[in-house]
């Protein structure tokens, strides 16, 4: 079922193998709260989680249970949702308003689910508030057991790449814009890893910025996964001189192709395999530039990381490498798309007889072009409320959401977990709640949003558009 899932992780903490249905149990413990940095040379709070921007990875193989202890030490409610990620029958850890009641300030809660018959790459963020645009976020990988195998071999190392649009406006001013019914308008820049870009130009670049270097050795294979986190540009994703070999997007393995250059929307994951087999006569640039967009007014919008081989001979230099030359031409991007398994032109009922049924991806966030339509085939075998969303933060922010109830008739709680002892109750229900065991004190003010529990939407429409 689609839906969006969030994890945290602890490095210190030791994964716990307990004989719970045979599955293993990992614990994480996570503090929330601001740090100062400055990625565009703006000194800004974002959130860190265990004091890292972005958040830790949470590295758990398929079957295991994880119980995640988060410390909200924000000044306002939070709630992580595990993109993609499947707690299968437990949407009452899925994180979102509708499912889940905000962690109040100062409080800690502790989700606990399983990470059932899934293998790949996907992240967790912030759900509430436009929190996302302030960071919170951080990557989820999960692997297969032994027994199961994956179609290509163990790659030599795993890098994880978080790309996205950025504001040197913290998430409360973008809020107040919004709320004031403004645009947010050309982003400040679009960062790497948390990190501003390299200074490949001295006049697009004015500054030199700490910028993210990724480290490896030459002739080695290593699989990439990159992630737009982003507010809501799309940007294309490319490494100088190097093929990536795609693999899976969100926990589904492609048909394995070559690119030069991938669109990469926001709230997507993709993996790719590459080859670090170029001469090393410098470094390489690592870009995520912004799609559909004027690049020339855009120019000072791109992130440009450095691949440093071991036995690299010095900087790299010179033009990035160039993005695909169609402006205003989607059929690139779309071409992409639809290689990767998606139509295109006016969605029509007959459309239905010409959906990809036998080998469409598994996905959990898919692209919509304006002026063109994605069907998105939802299996409901999966009770509870779930919700569907636009990814795009602004648009998401100002409603662009449903939540569907599935529910099974028969009366077992087979197919659907219990609600848990640690329920938050909020909204209506509010009078419910008991004060916290673990709080700091702060506000515990539970007011949020309407009645987030029990609500029951009837109809589904998944409209969802990627581009406002
Ligand atoms: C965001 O910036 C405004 C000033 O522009 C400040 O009042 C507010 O406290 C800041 N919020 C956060 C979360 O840092
Ligand atoms: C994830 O964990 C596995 C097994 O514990 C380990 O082999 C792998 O290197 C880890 N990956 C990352 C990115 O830390
Ligand atoms: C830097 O970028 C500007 C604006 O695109 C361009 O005119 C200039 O030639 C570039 N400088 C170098 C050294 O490439
Ligand atoms: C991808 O490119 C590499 C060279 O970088 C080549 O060895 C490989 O065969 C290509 N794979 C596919 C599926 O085209
Ligand atoms: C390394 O590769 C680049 C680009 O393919 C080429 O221009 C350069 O001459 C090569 N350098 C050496 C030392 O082989
Ligand atoms: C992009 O903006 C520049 C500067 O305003 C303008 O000269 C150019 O015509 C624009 N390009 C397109 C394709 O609209
Ligand atoms: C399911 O219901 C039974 C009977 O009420 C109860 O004993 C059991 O603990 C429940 N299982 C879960 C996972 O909530
Ligand atoms: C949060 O709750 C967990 C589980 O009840 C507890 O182990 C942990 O110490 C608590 N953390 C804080 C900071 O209160």
């Amino acid at each position: 079922m689609a839906s969006k899932v969030l994890l945290g992780f602890v490095w210190a903490s030791a994964l716990v193998a307990v004989a719970f249905a045979a599955d293993p149990f990992a614990h994480f413990d996570w503090d929330v709260s601001y740090i100062h940095v400055s990625p565009l040379g703006v000194k800004q709070r974002v959130i860190a989680i265990n004091g890292q921007f972005p958040g830790p990875i949470v590295n758990v193989t398929t079957n295991w249970n994880l119980v995640i202890n988060v410390q909200n030490n924000l000044d306002e409610p939070f709630l992580l949702t595990w993109d993609g990620v499947q707690h299968r029958k437990n949407s009452w850890q899925d994180g979102v308003l509708g499912t889940t009641c905000p962690i109040p300030a100062g409080w800690n809660w502790t989700y606990q689910f399983q990470v059932k018959d899934q293998i790949g790459s996907f992240y967790y963020f912030p759900s509430l508030n436009f929190q996302r645009a302030a960071g919170g976020y951080g990557g989820i990988i999960i692997n297969n057991r032994p027994v199961i195998s994956v179609p290509f071999g163990t790659p030599d190392g795993d890098i994880t790449i978080f790309i996205g649009d950025w504001y040197n406006h913290n998430h409360t001013d973008l809020r107040k814009k919004l709320d004031g019914g403004q645009e947010l308008g050309m982003p400040d820049g679009v960062l790497i890893n948390g990190k501003g870009p390299y200074q490949y130009n001295t006049t697009l670049v004015p500054n030199a910025y700490d910028y993210e270097t990724i480290n490896v050795n030459p002739g080695k294979t290593y699989r990439i996964r990159v992630h737009n986190v982003g507010v809501s540009t799309s940007l294309n994703f490319r490494i100088q001189n190097h093929n990536m070999l795609l693999v899976e997007t969100e926990g589904t393995y492609t048909v394995q192709q070559n690119y030069t250059n991938l669109d990469i929307h926001v709230g997507q994951s993709y993996s790719f395999l590459v080859t670090m087999d170029q001469n090393a006569s410098s470094d390489y640039y690592i870009v995520a530039s912004p799609r559909f967009v004027n690049e020339s007014i855009w120019a000072k919008v791109t992130g440009v990381a450095v691949l440093h081989y071991s036995n690299s001979k010095g900087k790299a230099s010179g033009p990035l490498p160039d993005p695909p030359n169609d402006e205003y031409d989607k059929s690139f991007s779309m071409n992409q798309a639809k290689n990767i398994r998606m139509d295109w032109g006016e969605w029509t009922e007959n459309s239905r007889g010409q959906y990809n049924k036998w080998d469409g991806v598994s996905r959990c966030t898919t692209q919509v072009f304006p002026g063109a339509w994605t069907a998105i085939l939802v299996s409901l075998d999966n009770v509870g409320i779930w919700n569907i969303r636009t990814e795009n933060l602004d648009t998401w922010y100002r409603g662009q959401e449903v939540y569907i109830r599935i529910v099974n008739p028969e009366i077992t709680n087979k197919t659907e977990l219990a609600q848990p002892d640690n329920t938050i109750y909020c909204g209506q229900l509010s009078d419910k709640q008991q004060p916290p065991v673990h709080h700091k004190g702060s506000s515990d003010s539970l007011i949020m949003g309407a009645s987030v529990k029990l609500l029951t939407f009837l109809s589904l429409i998944a409209s969802i558009a990627i581009f406002s």
